[in-house]
C-alpha cells in the first residue's frame, strides 16, 4: 500500500523538502486549486458605506487608514505598545529602548523566533473577563447562548461567566492541572465550551480544543500529540435533526491512546441530557467525572496565574500538506492583543453591539472571534448550538431578530446554502439591527457576496470579508467597515501592522498589479511562534520556500487599486466549506482500506462547500468495483479523520497518471475532475500516458 502523494511534475522541480511538505511553484499552475472565484473576470464594482454608517464608524476613510497603517509599519513598537497599554499587565514589558518585540523570520540568519511583549506578564482570561467586572460591566450579557432548538435558551452575564470559568478552574487545579500542562477539549457548542478555554487561560494550562465532529482517530491522533492528562467532554450533541454521543467518541479515542501507551487520568463529561441522558453514557469508574457533580462544588473565585507574554495559550491543529496535523502554537500577549483589535476595527465594534459568529470553537475562528476577541472588548456575544438550516433556512435571521444582533460573521458555504433557499425566509424576517456583516473562510465568490449584501443587509451593511489563517491568530487582509469602497469578492486591505507580498516562483517581491504567492514580510503579534514539537517543520513549511518571508500557502491578486483578491491554496490542501483538508490525509485514510492499492485526491469547485473532495482510488488486482466498496471507502475517511471530510467522489482509476520518475500528475487529475477535459495540456512526459484516457473513460462508473 502507497500514498499517491508524490508531487507533480510542475513542482518537481522544488523536490520535496524534509517534512515532505508540497508547493505548486509554477504561477501558471495558481489558482488551479483555487475553486469558485471568478472574481479576477468580474468587472469591478464598488461598494460604498452610507454616510450614516460613517458617521459612527471607528475608521471613517482611507486617509484615516493609511495615516494608522503607516505608523503601524514604520514604529510598530510604538504603535502596538500604545495599544497593549489599554489591557492590564501585572508586569509590564521590559522595553529600556522601546523595543517591544524581536523576529527573525529569515531562515537564512538562523533559527526563525517572534517575540512580542516579552518580560510583561499579564493574563488573557483576568483581561476578557475580571477587567470588565471590575470596571462595573458584571451585568452585561457575556453569552447569549441558543440552543440547537427554537426556544431553548440561556444567557450569562460577565459576572456569572467569571463565576463559572473560576469554578472550573478550581476544579482543574484541584486536579493537578498546572502552567504549561495541556487539556484536551472535545465538545460542542455549549457556553461550558469557551469556559472550558477560559478556564485554562485562567491558571496557565494550555488548551488544545478538537473539533467535535473529528473521528476517534483524529482525537486520539491529538491527544497523543499533546498528552494531556485530562479531556473535557460532553455526554452528547444534537445538530439539525441528529444526535452525536460525543462521549462515545471519546471513549474509543482514549482506548486508543491506552493501547499506545498513553493514559489520560480524567475525563470530566457535562451531561447534555437534551442530547444524550446519563443513564445513556458508558462510563468508566475512576476515569469519568460528570462535570455537574464536581464543578459547582467549587469557588467561584480563582486566583489569576500570570503568564509571560510568550508563554503558551493554547494549541490548535490544522491540516498541512502532509499527513500529519500540525499543533498550531499561539502565545499570550500578542495574540490578546491582536485578536482584540482586529475585532474592534473589522466590525466597526461599538459597546452597544450584539455579535453573533456562526463558528464553532474547534476551528481559530471560535478562539479569536468567538471568545477571545470580543470577550476582551466586553462584547455580548450569540453562541449557537445548532445549524444554519434548522428547523429551516431562516432559522438565522429568526436569532438575528431574536438577540438584536447587529454584527454577523459566518462562513461562504452557510451564505451559498441559505441562498439557494430564496429570499423568502429571508425576508420574512425584519434584520433592522444588523450593521455589520463578516464572511470568513474561503474566497467568497461575488455572486454570493452580492446575496449576503442586498438581501442579508438590505444593501445597509458593509461585508467585512476578512483573511486570515490558524497560523495567523487573526485577520490579516480585510476590509474595516465604512473605512473604503468594498469590492464584492476581495478582502480589499490590510490589516494595521500587516506588510503583505506577492512573491514570484523565483521568490522575488513583485510590485503593482500582480498575481502570486501570498507572503507576509514582518511579524506582526498575534502570529504562530512554532508547530507543536517541530519547530522545523514550522521553519521548512512556512519560512523556507520564500526566504525572509512568511508564506501563506495562498495565492493572490492585487488589482490597480491596491486591493488584494485571495484565489485559494496553492499547495496540497483543500478548503471543504471553510475547512482546511489535507489531500495526504485523505489519501492515508484511503489506503488503510485493505482493498485500496492507491489514492490522490484533489479538490474541486463545489456550488455550495466552495470545494469538494474528489477521490481517485486504484484497488489491490482482483477486486471489482462496486457501490458498496466505494461506501466502505468513504467510511474509511469518516473514521479516519471525520464525517465532515468524506470524499464527495470516488472515481476508479485502474492506474494514476505518473511521470517517469513515478511523481502523480495532479494538474491532470484536476483537470478530469473539473470536467476540462480540453484543458490536460502536455501529457507525453507520463510513464503511460493511455492512463489518462482510461480514467476519462471510468469517470461516470
Ligand atoms: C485558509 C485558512 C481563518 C479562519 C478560517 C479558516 C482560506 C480564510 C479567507 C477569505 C479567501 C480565505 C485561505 C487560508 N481563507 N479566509 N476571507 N478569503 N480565503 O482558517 O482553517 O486556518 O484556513 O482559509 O485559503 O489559507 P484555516
Amino acid at each position: 500500500h502507497s500514498s499517491g502523494s508524490g508531487g507533480s511534475a510542475a513542482f518537481a522541480h522544488l523536490g520535496k523538502n524534509s517534512t515532505g511538505d508540497r508547493f505548486v511553484l509554477n504561477a501558471a499552475d495558481m489558482g488551479v486549486t483555487g475553486a469558485v472565484v471568478d472574481a479576477a473576470e468580474e468587472v469591478e464594482d464598488r461598494v460604498v458605506a452610507s454616510d450614516e454608517f460613517r458617521s459612527t464608524a471607528l475608521i471613517s476613510s482611507r486617509e484615516q487608514y493609511a495615516a494608522m497603517y503607516r505608523r503601524s509599519v514604520e514604529d510598530p513598537d510604538g504603535f502596538w505598545a500604545d495599544i497593549a497599554s489599554h489591557f492590564y499587565w501585572k508586569t509590564k514589558w521590559q522595553s529600556e529602548d522601546g523595543k517591544i518585540h524581536s523576529a527573525n523570520m529569515d531562515v537564512r540568519n538562523g533559527q526563525v523566533a517572534i517575540e512580542w511583549f516579552k518580560g510583561g506578564e499579564t493574563n488573557i482570561c483576568y483581561n476578557s473577563l475580571d477587567r470588565h467586572v471590575e470596571a462595573g460591566l458584571g451585568d452585561k450579557i457575556a453569552f447569549f447562548w441558543e440552543g440547537n432548538d427554537p426556544g431553548v435558551d440561556d444567557k450569562l452575564t460577565y459576572k456569572e461567566l467569571l463565576e463559572r470559568v473560576c469554578q472550573l478552574s478550581n476544579y482543574l487545579r484541584d486536579q493537578g492541572v498546572k502552567k504549561g500542562d495541556a487539556v484536551a477539549i472535545y465538545m460542542p457548542m455549549l457556553v461550558e465550551l469557551p469556559i472550558a478555554m477560559l478556564a485554562c487561560a485562567r491558571i496557565g494550562a494550555v488548551h488544545s480544543v478538537v473539533f467535535a465532529g473529528f473521528s476517534a482517530e483524529a482525537l486520539s491522533q491529538r491527544i497523543l500529540d499533546c498528552r494531556p492528562n485530562i479531556v473535557l467532554t460532553t455526554s452528547g450533541v444534537r445538530r439539525g435533526s441528529k444526535v452525536i454521543k460525543l462521549k462515545e467518541i471519546v471513549d474509543d479515542a482514549l482506548q486508543h491512546v491506552l493501547s499506545e501507551g498513553f493514559a489520560v487520568g480524567t475525563c470530566l463529561t457535562y451531561a447534555n441530557d437534551s442530547a444524550v441522558k446519563r443513564e445513556d453514557t458508558a462510563w468508566q469508574k475512576g476515569r469519568d467525572i460528570w462535570w455537574q457533580d464536581v464543578v459547582p462544588n467549587y469557588p467561584k473565585e480563582s486566583a489569576v496565574e500570570w503568564m509571560d507574554a510568550e508563554d503558551t495559550l493554547f494549541l490548535l491543529y490544522t491540516s498541512g500538506s502532509t499527513g500529519k496535523p500540525k499543533g498550531v502554537l499561539h502565545t499570550t500577549g500578542g495574540y490578546m492583543v491582536y485578536t482584540a483589535t482586529t475585532f474592534k476595527y473589522a466590525f466597526d465594534y461599538h459597546d452597544d453591539d450584539i455579535y453573533w459568529c456562526t463558528a464553532d470553537c474547534g476551528w481559530i475562528t471560535g478562539h479569536s472571534y468567538l471568545t477571545y476577541g470580543p470577550l476582551l472588548n466586553g462584547a455580548s456575544i450569540v453562541v449557537f448550538e445548532g445549524v444554519p438550516n434548522y428547523p429551516d433556512a431562516g432559522r438565522c435571521w429568526e436569532i438575528v431578530d431574536k438577540y438584536k444582533v447587529s454584527i454577523f460573521y459566518t462562513a461562504p458555504t452557510a451564505i451559498r446554502s441559505l441562498m439557494q433557499s430564496g429570499n423568502e425566509p429571508v425576508k420574512r424576517h425584519s434584520r433592522k439591527s444588523l450593521r455589520v456583516l463578516g464572511s470568513v473562510g474561503e474566497p467568497i465568490n461575488p455572486s454570493a457576496w452580492r446575496w449576503y449584501y442586498d438581501v442579508v443587509g438590505d444593501a445597509r451593511c458593509p461585508i467585512s470579508d476578512t483573511w486570515w489563517q490558524t497560523e495567523t491568530g487573526g485577520f490579516m487582509i480585510t476590509p474595516l467597515p465604512g473605512g473604503w469602497p468594498l469590492k464584492p469578492g476581495s478582502a480589499t486591505l490590510p490589516f494595521f501592522g500587516v506588510q503583505p507580498a506577492i512573491v514570484n516562483e523565483n521568490g522575488l517581491e513583485i510590485s503593482g498589479e500582480c498575481s502570486g504567492y501570498l507572503c507576509i514580510k514582518a511579524p506582526w503579534p498575534g502570529m504562530m511562534r512554532t508547530l507543536q514539537g517541530d519547530h522545523a517543520r514550522y521553519e521548512t513549511t512556512y519560512f523556507a520556500p520564500f526566504k525572509g518571508f512568511y508564506f501563506s500557502g495562498d495565492g493572490c491578486r492585487r488589482d490597480k487599486d491596491g486591493y488584494y483578491w485571495l484565489t485559494g491554496r496553492v499547495d496540497d490542501v483543500i478548503n471543504v466549506s471553510g475547512h482546511r483538508i489535507g489531500t495526504a490525509e485523505v489519501e492515508s485514510a484511503l489506503v488503510s482500506h485493505p482493498q485500496c492499492a492507491e489514492a490522490a485526491v484533489v479538490g474541486f469547485d463545489h456550488e455550495i462547500k466552495g470545494q469538494g473532495i474528489y477521490a481517485f482510488v486504484t484497488l489491490l488486482e482482483g477486486v471489482e468495483y462496486s457501490q458498496q466498496l466505494r461506501a466502505s471507502l468513504v467510511n474509511a475517511v469518516r473514521t479516519h479523520i471525520g464525517p465532515f471530510a468524506a470524499p464527495d467522489k470516488i472515481h476508479w482509476a485502474p492506474g494514476l497518471p505518473k511521470t517517469r520518475s513515478g511523481k502523480i500528475m495532479r494538474r491532470i487529475l484536476r483537470k478530469i475532475a473539473a470536467k476540462q477535459l480540453d484543458e490536460l495540456g502536455d501529457i507525453s512526459t507520463l510513464a503511460d500516458p493511455s492512463i489518462v484516457d482510461q480514467l476519462i473513460g471510468l469517470r461516470d462508473k
